[in-house]
């Protein structure tokens, strides 16, 4: 890639960090993220992340070695750090030498990072800081690396929009850390705005999701192909006793009766007839599976479909490198016509 020497220029710290020729990470989506569209990620130039999700060592062991033989230029791995395996899934990436680890869904506990960059095959962190307080004790406590992320983006998100983080962070931190930025970025215009904030790179996903190397189903593709951003909302709490994490997902007939649902089992609660951690369990697990009966089964009515703002403006199946050649095209476009 030696058409796009000022966004080069400016991803080069991200680029340099990542080991690849765009500083365009596709974020890595549950049961989305897997062998074919993580290797044609890093294959494009871009770097590519296996989400790890709930798969077991096992599979996991699997997913690297089949990811391993499609590419062998780098990619990252994501695991979430309430998983019960966590050090063993950390001993999978170290097996495969697996270059870059993201840690996702909260704090990293006790020794996750020391237990990824210590070992035969150290790997680099990436870890989420949802605040700059937590960002700066992130740095201090191994990350190498950090993604902010904004409440646009799909799957779970904060309270703060991507333009809000970046101008609160990239000033305090861009000058001595690596920082990606996500959430929301759909145009390589958005992607030259943050570079020249000081985002060494970014993180994209709902782009991604419906890329031709992408295995989400056909309807979950035609899903996202037929939705403008206002459809992709964030799931509603209904009752201050039952906690509900935020995740941004297409509106259906699945995210009308969580809200249903939320209102029977406050009812029940209110009359006594369970406890109160049986209720929050109970909506805790109502999307249980939920993701994967949309990308793999295609049930875009009761699935989840997980998407971000960015939704609009996926419109049809392209090639993961086409996606890459115009973000890079659009960004670099963008950056002459301010130096001109
Ligand atoms: C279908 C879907 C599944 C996702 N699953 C995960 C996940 O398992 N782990 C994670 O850290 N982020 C997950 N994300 C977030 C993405 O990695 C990425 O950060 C986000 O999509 C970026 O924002 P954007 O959607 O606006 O591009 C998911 C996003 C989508 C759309």
């Amino acid at each position: 890639m030696t058409t796009y020497p000022k966004t080069e220029a400016l991803m080069r710290r991200g680029t340099e960090f990542l080991g690849c020729e765009a500083a365009i990470l596709c974020g890595a989506m549950s049961w989305v993220s897997e062998r074919n569209l993580v290797s044609a990620i890093s294959n494009a130039g871009g770097f590519g992340v296996i989400a790890c999700g709930a798969m077991t060592p096992d599979l996991l062991d699997a997913e690297i070695a089949a990811t391993k033989a499609l590419t062998d230029r780098p990619f990252g791995v994501n695991l979430i750090t309430m998983h019960p395996d966590l050090f063993d899934l950390i001993a999978v990436c170290e097996k495969h030498a697996v270059t870059h680890v993201v840690l996702a869904g909260g704090i990293p506990p006790k020794g996750s990072v020391e237990a990824i960059k210590g070992g035969a095959n150290p790997a680099k962190v990436i870890c989420f800081a949802p605040t700059l307080a937590l960002a700066k004790k992130l740095l201090r406590s191994g990350a190498d690396a950090l993604v902010i992320e904004g409440m646009e983006a799909g799957g779970h998100i904060g309270p703060v929009s991507t333009s809000v983080l970046a101008q609160e962070m990239l000033p305090e931190l861009s000058q001595e850390h690596v920082v990606f930025v996500a959430g929301g970025i759909g145009r390589g215009q958005a992607i030259a705005g943050y570079l020249e904030m000081g985002a060494a790179g970014v993180q994209l996903g709902t782009r991604f999701a419906c890329a031709s190397e992408s295995i989400a189903h056909p309807d979950f593709k035609k899903a996202f192909f037929r939705a403008s951003a206002r459809d992709a909302i964030a799931s509603v709490q209904v009752d201050p006793r039952l906690p509900v994490i935020p995740v941004r997902a297409l509106k259906n007939r699945g995210t009308e009766e969580f809200t249903v649902k939320q209102r029977e089992i406050a009812g029940t609660l209110d009359r006594g007839e369970i406890a109160m951690a049986e209720a929050q369990l109970q909506v805790e697990h109502y999307w249980a599976g939920a993701l994967r009966r949309a990308v793999i089964d295609g049930d875009v009515e009761n699935g989840s479909l997980m998407a971000g703002q960015s939704v609009g403006m996926v419109k049809s199946e392209e090639p993961v490198a086409d996606i890459i050649a115009q973000l890079m095209n659009e960004c670099e476009e963008a950056l002459t016509r301010r130096k001109a």
